[in-house]
């Protein structure tokens, strides 16, 4: 079956997938269904799990892909340039594994990836960015556009999302530097991940949207996350997605993997972390490095004692 319901075009717009094959193998029956006309991935291809030769594998076997690369990929091929000695940080097993584990013409293919793209279809130009200068990382901060934040905000103050998706929303609007910035935007779309947290404004002829995270989702909703991107007669807009996959079967395959043998203190935080839609992991880097700085340690990563230190007395929920 094919929803086919007289829109132009139509294009799945994926970030954040961390390995998860079974999250991504999903989105894309998924997007099937809705008979997309081409695809856009915003990195972060591997990390958290045991497949990242599947995930780079099945998506370059996709037709009219776009890709750019994530921070993921980027501290990955940063271990090419680097003394690798320096990766034997319990802290950094996980990347290293995936290092180790991707075939050399994967890797190769990861490091011709662009950090950012233009891409121009025949309806519309979206513009491909990991993260966000300005939603994520610039001033001032929008913190419910944080994962960290937005657990917080949510266990001390719950909230629907659709309330808070709005705060921020109001906050932006409200803020005459804000505005300013989003009115240099060309018309078209302006496409985000990193976050994981799924999000969209219009402003002006600019649609900004962030998919949120297709492998760990981290905004309370452990399902996996992508956007539609549809042309219909009257512009082109975002529909988000959720969708449902088997969680557990990705728990029982980490467990079995070499990855979880290597990081087994990661990969646990993870499980956690799709099991819940919550940042476990964000949270247990906070506590390492308040655990380091009581140790009077400031380096990172941190060693391997202060690590298995954190890991042993670490406790969650928050
Ligand atoms: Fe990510």
């Amino acid at each position: 079956m094919r929803y086919s319901d007289g829109f132009k075009a139509t294009y799945a717009l994926i970030s954040d997938i961390h390995g998860n094959l079974v999250a991504l193998k999903a989105v894309l029956d998924d997007a099937a269904l809705w008979g997309v006309d081409g695809y856009f991935f915003l990195g972060d291809y591997i990390q958290d799990f045991p497949w990242p030769n599947d995930v780079v594998e099945t998506i370059r076997s996709l037709p009219n892909v776009t890709m750019i690369r994530g921070n993921k990929e980027d501290y990955m091929l940063g271990i090419r340039l680097e003394d690798q000695s320096k990766w034997n940080y319990e802290q950094y097993a996980p990347i290293y594994w995936n290092f180790k584990e991707l075939s050399l013409e994967n890797l190769n293919f990861l490091e011709t990836l662009p950090t950012a793209k233009l891409h121009k279809t025949e309806h519309f130009e979206i513009k491909l960015e990991h993260s966000s200068e300005f939603f994520i990382s610039g001033q001032p901060r929008f913190e419910l556009l944080h994962s960290i934040d937005f657990l917080k905000r949510m266990k001390t103050r719950p909230a629907r999302e659709i309330e808070l998706f709005f705060e921020t929303r109001r906050k932006i609007l409200c803020d005459p530097g804000s505005v300013r910035k989003l009115s240099e935007y060309p018309p078209g779309i302006n496409a985000f991940g990193h976050n994981h947290l799924p999000w969209m404004l219009v402003f002006n002829d600019a649609v900004h949207v962030n998919p949120g995270s297709c492998g760990v989702s981290l905004n309370m909703d452990p399902r996996a996350h992508y956007s539609l991107i549809r042309v219909g007669a009257k512009g082109v807009f975002p529909v988000a997605r959720r969708i449902k996959y088997d969680i557990e079967k990705a728990c029982v395959q980490l467990k079995k993997s070499g990855l979880y043998k290597e990081a087994p203190h990661w990969s646990n935080l993870v499980i956690r972390e799709i099991q819940t839609g919550e940042d476990v992991v964000g949270v247990f880097l906070r506590f390492l490095k308040q655990t380091a700085s009581e140790l009077g340690c400031s380096s990172w990563p941190v060693d391997n004692q202060i690590w298995s230190l954190a890991a042993e007395k670490f406790v969650y929920p928050y």
